[in-house]
């Protein structure tokens, strides 16, 4: 479950009391809707709000794409979502109608865990979006940042390389759990790059407690991800949001109190060190430089924000990936070719990334298949625009079907099988990043695609250098993902043998 999945999620969560309300209420007025945009109907959409319940958004939303066209728009509550089906419409979006459709109108929930859109992914565009886009590019996620940043990447690849060889060194049959060992891994990185520091506890003051890493992951990653999902239904209908819901607003709140209260914590700790002296290379000593004009809120949302978007999003993609490849013998053992041709007897570095075309595609296939974000978060549309030849009015909110546009037939063959090898063909760009469009488009484009690349392409090479990789039993159809996202459900479970050609020593 990732930011991104959430974001996505408070728009979209419409779910039962939707539905019951518009029983309720019965509701007569879902009918006149945006008469522009071609509209699902009132009556029909009830029926598919249960489906919507049902299944993933992003499959519904492509069938609903079906009868209604690549453009259209839902009802969601009292505000009109326009929901974009094709890659071209997406691109109109996100490039050409940029300066109309900037801005984003998180739900309560999301408001209040993003300390008022502080952010920079729920910040509307404006100098405070510019401004913090511009500090973490150069501080952390830039090329020349990503030079700097490069020892914690090489450690991640190391260590979990490490962890591999040591769960099979007492039980060679027995199956691997490799997401255990990146998230860790991962998240020891995020630290590295945020605070310079990686932290085993922290005390924190305003709790009364010592954290554990254990615990601080789960309040900085995982609980406000699940907390954006208690997403509020009344953000969905602002004339009922007086109605109040103590146990959901207390909730709400105690976990944003608890995230900002440990990622203070972690701060203090640093600014001593740099009231000491000592500089490190890290995303809070370069803001603490440049944060006269940053509050201390905005300071302590940054931080959390390059933790939580760096811990889990490369991690998806990276699982994934091995997922395939140890599902398809065919396509691993061709990576392992392409490694053993341009890296020899070297273990494989980034440097080598260029040379190595099958390993980008095995990347950018899994972005398309597997894409960590199928709905692009959804965007608030600030003064009247048009779309597709559509007139669409100031106060409605668009997202983008990623997952349809990457499996149009009209773009990609046969989109619904996982095969590398189209990325091969003459036919598409082979180093274009932006192609399955899984990072975003345009001044909203993701910050942290380099470093996404870099650590997911160099970790599954370096898995397949050293490790010949089989699923364990049960696992083809252990293809659930968690809830509303493409978070695999249950970590993949592998059986690895050392290559015999082993580059280790
Ligand atoms: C495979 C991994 C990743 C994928 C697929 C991904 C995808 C995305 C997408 C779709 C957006 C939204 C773009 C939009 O609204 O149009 C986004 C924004 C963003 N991502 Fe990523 N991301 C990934 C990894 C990362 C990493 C590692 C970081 C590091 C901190 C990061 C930082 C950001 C930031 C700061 C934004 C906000 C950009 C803005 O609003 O201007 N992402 N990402
Ligand atoms: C209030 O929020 C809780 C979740 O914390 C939820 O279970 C409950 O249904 C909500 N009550 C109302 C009236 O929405
Ligand atoms: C919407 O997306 C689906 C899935 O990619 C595709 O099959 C369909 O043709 C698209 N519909 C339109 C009208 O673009």
């Amino acid at each position: 479950m990732d930011l991104y999945s959430i974001m996505v999620l408070s728009a979209i969560t419409i779910s039962s009391s939707l539905i019951l309300l518009l029983l309720l209420i019965g509701n007569k007025k879902k009918k006149e809707m945006n008469s522009m945009v071609p509209a699902v109907p009132g009556l029909p959409l009830i029926g598919n709000l249960l489906q919507l319940k049902a299944k993933k958004p992003h499959q519904t939303f492509a069938k609903w794409a079906e009868t209604y066209g690549p453009i259209f728009s839902v009802k969601l509550g009292s505000s009109t979502m326009v929901v974009i089906n094709s890659t071209e419409l997406a691109k109109e979006a996100m490039v050409t109608r940029f300066s109309s459709i900037s801005t984003r109108r998180p739900s309560n929930a999301l408001t209040l865990l993003t300390s008022q859109k502080s952010i920079i992914a729920m910040a509307d565009y404006g100098e405070y979006h510019k401004m913090a886009k511009r500090y973490i590019l150069s501080a952390v996620l830039g090329a020349a940042a990503q030079k700097r940043n490069r020892g914690h990447r090489d450690i991640l690849t190391e260590n979990i390389v490490n962890f591999l060889y040591a769960d099979i060194a007492g039980d060679s049959q027995s199956a691997v759990n490799l997401r255990k060992h990146f998230k860790n891994e991962l998240f020891r990185l995020a630290l590295m790059q945020a605070l310079g520091k990686d932290i085993e506890s922290i005390f924190v003051e305003e709790l009364g407690v010592t954290m554990s890493k254990e615990e601080i992951f789960q309040v900085l990653v995982v609980d406000p991800m699940m907390g954006a999902i208690e997403v509020d239904w009344r953000d969905f209908f602002p004339y009922m949001r007086w109605v109040p819901n103590r146990s959901m607003e207390m909730k709400i709140h105690s976990m944003a109190t608890r995230k900002r209260a440990i990622t203070k914590a972690l701060i203090m700790e640093q600014k001593k060190r740099i009231a000491r002296g000592e500089k490190i290379n890290c995303y809070l000593d370069y803001l603490v430089s440049e944060e006269s004009t940053l509050t201390e809120e905005q300071l302590i949302a940054l931080v959390w924000e390059s933790i939580i978007e760096t811990s889990d999003t490369t991690l998806v993609t990276s699982e994934w990936a091995m997922y395939e490849l140890a599902k398809n013998p065919k396509f691993q053992d061709r990576l392992y070719q392409e490694i053993l041709e341009v890296c020899g007897s070297e273990k494989i570095r980034e440097e080598h990334l260029q040379q190595m075309p099958y390993l980008n595609a095995v990347f950018h296939e899994t972005l398309r298949f597997h894409s960590p974000v199928p709905i692009i978060p959804p965007r608030y549309i600030h003064e009247d625009t048009q779309l597709g030849g559509y007139n669409v009015p100031a106060g409605t909110e668009i997202t983008i079907n990623l997952y349809a546009c990457n499996m149009d037939k009209k773009d990609w063959d046969e989109p619904g099988v996982w095969n590398p090898e189209r990325f091969l063909s003459s036919k598409y760009d082979q180093m274009d990043m932006y192609k399955t469009m899984a990072f975003g488009g345009g001044k909203r484009v993701c910050a942290g695609s380099l470093q996404a690349y870099l650590i997911s392409c160099v970790a599954v090479g370096r898995f397949i250098q050293e490790f010949q990789w089989r699923l364990k039993e049960g696992e083809l159809e252990n293809v659930d993902t968690v809830q509303l996202t493409t978070h695999k459900l249950h970590p993949m479970q592998a059986y690895i043998t050392p290559r015999e050609s082993c580059v280790r020593k």
